[in-house]
């Protein structure tokens, strides 16, 4: 045997081994033994390099932490599913079905599991992985190709796949042993837990070192293929067993359903038999079977109308409720929550619980030492329902919601419409570290290393007094922290220096400005440019930018107007941050849509102005505010203005939501 045969033997045993372990879960050969396989394969590529190719099971783990992850456009959207919550919700979908379908008798589906993961698209060309990317808005992704190639159950080349290009999507998890040995191993480092299987999957999947990302434990399921119509199997049922045989990992417990009586029972069976799985699921997904049907039945500007996810109701348990406390968050609102004996529900033990506010607790009774009912359905924020009154058990006396700031001890106050209480001491040490948290955290200057733990002893210690103060921390002042050793205030200081070059859209929102999103920031950054010129802008202005209402314009303007504030934007940009950027997107001047004008009206459903702006841009195009014979498209949503009328009356022709995606979409 040559070294060249030897070495494809290797692969091919090593692939059909991560197959037997990974998509089966019926290992044939002990780690010792995967592992000598392994060893073997990357000595002899040692002694070859001209023989490695990038889909040897040794290259999955390569490269450099990444700057960052660009964005990709997805080939066709990423949608979202509608839900169902209970029996009849579910009826209601199949009677919509069967009246689109014009059906007598019950529908073919296929029931499939709904993975609580986060969704992945696996582009491959010729069978090989080239692409791998996140969801995003589901028009734009992230491509996180090297963290997904360190995913052993995602085959780096396809079996027998047809020639070309070829989507398949999926979701990546983390199964529950891997999710508790994250967390144990956190607990043991002194690091905050992780909330959940799918939050953690999500992190380490944007995690830019995929060396770290290797030792998280992933794995993924697949469930769909996006391709040339001719590739694509006729019924659900023939595609999963299509990817399947390419190598992909497909879900086992998925069952043909002859009728939504079927459909229920499997859904019926598996609230309960969940417990047993190894990996989370928080619903069914139901699926016409038939592509043609499906086909037929088309979409709303949302989801598809062949498909629903029947949610399992949120699980429900007792446990005693010690004591009821008031947080204090970024803009001062002060929110009760509860602390709770500690108690197992749905995927992790919990031990707060929020109560949303004083009203809430009054209107339910919710009182210190009761026995309450918590729910918790998958990854929302666990929930108390109310108190369970047992006759004859003495209960404390009503709660009351504190007249002064837990933190500050400044009085807390409340405007007439609103039920949130406020601290309204801006300099509240609580409202300090939130904001701190806020600034650093990954939607926003994304500073690595500082977080809660970090904040609250720099604010504690007096070394922070708002986020200016980040910009002048020296390695020696860090170094006195409790948990910071040489590095790891080296590495702050270098993640804190590296945020001065952040995006401007990412201070904007760093800045906590009131009903300031990421997406808004984005907007904002991108047509002003500056901060500066944003700050320059009376309501009137901002209101004239898309997506910017006349809430968010003035409340933009009126943190500007604050000299406190301005001040420390002043301060920012005299430490060397970043608070300048270009006006608007790249427009690719190749793009299939260059010298084509769209005028938007009416709301989309899948996607903001915003966001159509930016890919109409992204492909070349233009947007205008106003119809012309010149006009390309006149793009409709919902509610459409007058502009939809000019258009017919110029001639101009106009694309309803669905053609417009196809569109954009094309490749
Ligand atoms: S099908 C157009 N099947 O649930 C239909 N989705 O709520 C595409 N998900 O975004 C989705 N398990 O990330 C489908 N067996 C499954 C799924 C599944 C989990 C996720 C997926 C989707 C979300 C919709």
């Amino acid at each position: 045997m040559t070294p060249a045969e030897r070495i494809e033997a290797l692969r091919r045993d090593i692939r059909r081994h991560d197959e037997l372990y990974y998509l089966q879960a019926a290992p044939e050969i002990s780690d010792q033994q995967f592992d000598a396989l392994m060893r073997e394969l990357r000595d002899l590529e040692a002694a070859h390099p001209d023989l490695v190719t990038p889909e040897s099971p040794t290259q999955r783990v390569g490269g450099r932490p990444a700057e960052g992850f660009a964005t990709v456009t997805h080939a066709a959207a990423m949608l979202s599913l509608d839900n169902a919550y209970n029996e009849d919700e579910l009826r209601a979908f199949d009677e919509r079905v069967r009246k689109g379908l014009a059906a007598d008798g019950p529908v073919r589906y296929v029931a499939e599991l709904k993975i609580d993961g986060l969704s992945i698209a696996l582009t491959y060309d010729d069978g090989r992985l080239v692409r791998g990317a996140t969801r995003g808005d589901g028009v734009l992704g992230e491509d996180v190709t090297t963290n997904v190639r360190t995913i052993r159950a995602i085959p780096l080349s396809l079996r027998g796949a047809p020639a070309g290009r070829l989507e398949v999507r999926g979701e990546v998890y983390l199964p529950k042993a891997e999710f508790a040995r994250t967390n144990r191993e956190r607990e043991a480092a002194g690091e905050p837990l992780f909330a959940n299987p799918r939050n953690t999957a999500a992190g380490a999947m944007r995690n830019l070192d995929p060396k770290h990302v290797a030792t998280r434990g992933l794995r993924a399921w697949t469930y769909q293929l996006v391709a040339d119509a001719a590739a694509i199997p006729s019924t659900h049922e023939a595609l999963l067993q299509t990817l399947a045989g390419w190598g992909l990992p497909i879900e086992s417990h998925w069952r043909v359903c002859d009728g939504i009586d079927a459909v229920w029972a499997f859904c019926r069976d598996w609230a309960d038999a969940r417990k047993d799985l190894a990996f989370e699921t928080d619903g069914v997904v139901v699926k016409v079977d038939a592509v043609a049907d499906r086909d037929r039945l088309g979409m709303t500007s949302k989801f598809p109308r062949w498909a629903i996810a029947f949610k399992f109701p949120a699980e429900k348990v007792e446990t005693v409720l010690r004591e009821i406390r008031v947080n204090i968050g970024r803009t001062g609102a002060a929110t009760p929550y509860a602390v709770l004996e500690p108690v197992f529900v749905a995927g992790s033990t919990i031990s707060m619980a929020t109560l949303h506010n004083a009203e809430d607790i009054e209107r339910k009774d919710i009182r210190e030492g009761d026995t309450v009912v918590i729910e918790k359905a998958g990854d929302v924020i666990p929930r108390v329902v109310g108190p369970v009154i047992r006759e004859g058990v003495a209960r404390q006396p009503s709660w009351i919601m504190p007249t002064a700031c837990p933190v500050c001890a400044s009085p807390l106050h409340r405007d007439e419409d609103e039920v949130v209480w406020r601290c309204g001491n801006v300099s509240c040490p609580a409202r300090l570290r939130r904001s701190l948290e806020h600034f650093a955290g990954r939607g926003a200057m994304n500073i690595e290393g500082l977080g809660e733990a970090l904040v609250d002893q720099l604010v504690t210690a007096t070394l922070v007094r708002d986020a200016a103060d980040l910009y002048a921390l020296t390695a020696t002042q860090l170094e006195g922290l409790e948990r910071m050793g040489k590095k790891s205030a080296a590495n702050l200081i270098a993640e804190i220096e590296r945020s001065k070059g952040n995006e401007v859209w990412r201070l904007l929102y760093g800045l906590g400005i009131r009903h300031v999103g990421e997406r808004v920031a984005q907007v904002l950054a991108r047509y002003f440019g500056s901060v500066d010129t944003i700050a320059a802008q009376p309501p009137a202005a901002l209101e004239t930018v898309p997506e910017v209402g006349p809430v968010l314009a003035l409340a933009v303007a009126e943190w500007f107007s604050d000299d406190a504030n301005r001040a420390l934007v002043a301060r920012l940009a005299a430490a060397g941050v970043t608070t300048t950027g270009p006006v608007t997107a790249t427009v690719t001047p190749e793009g299939p849509l260059v010298g084509k004008t769209f005028v938007l009206t009416g709301t989309l459903a899948s996607l903001s102005r915003d966001e159509a702006t930016a890919k109409i841009e992204a492909l070349g195009g233009r947007v205008s505010g106003s119809v012309s014979k010149k006009t390309a498209f006149v793009v409709v949503g919902a509610d459409p203005g007058s502009k939809a009328e000019k258009a017919v009356t110029l001639g101009v022709p106009v694309l309803e939501e669905a053609a417009f995606l196809a569109l954009i979409m094309a490749p």
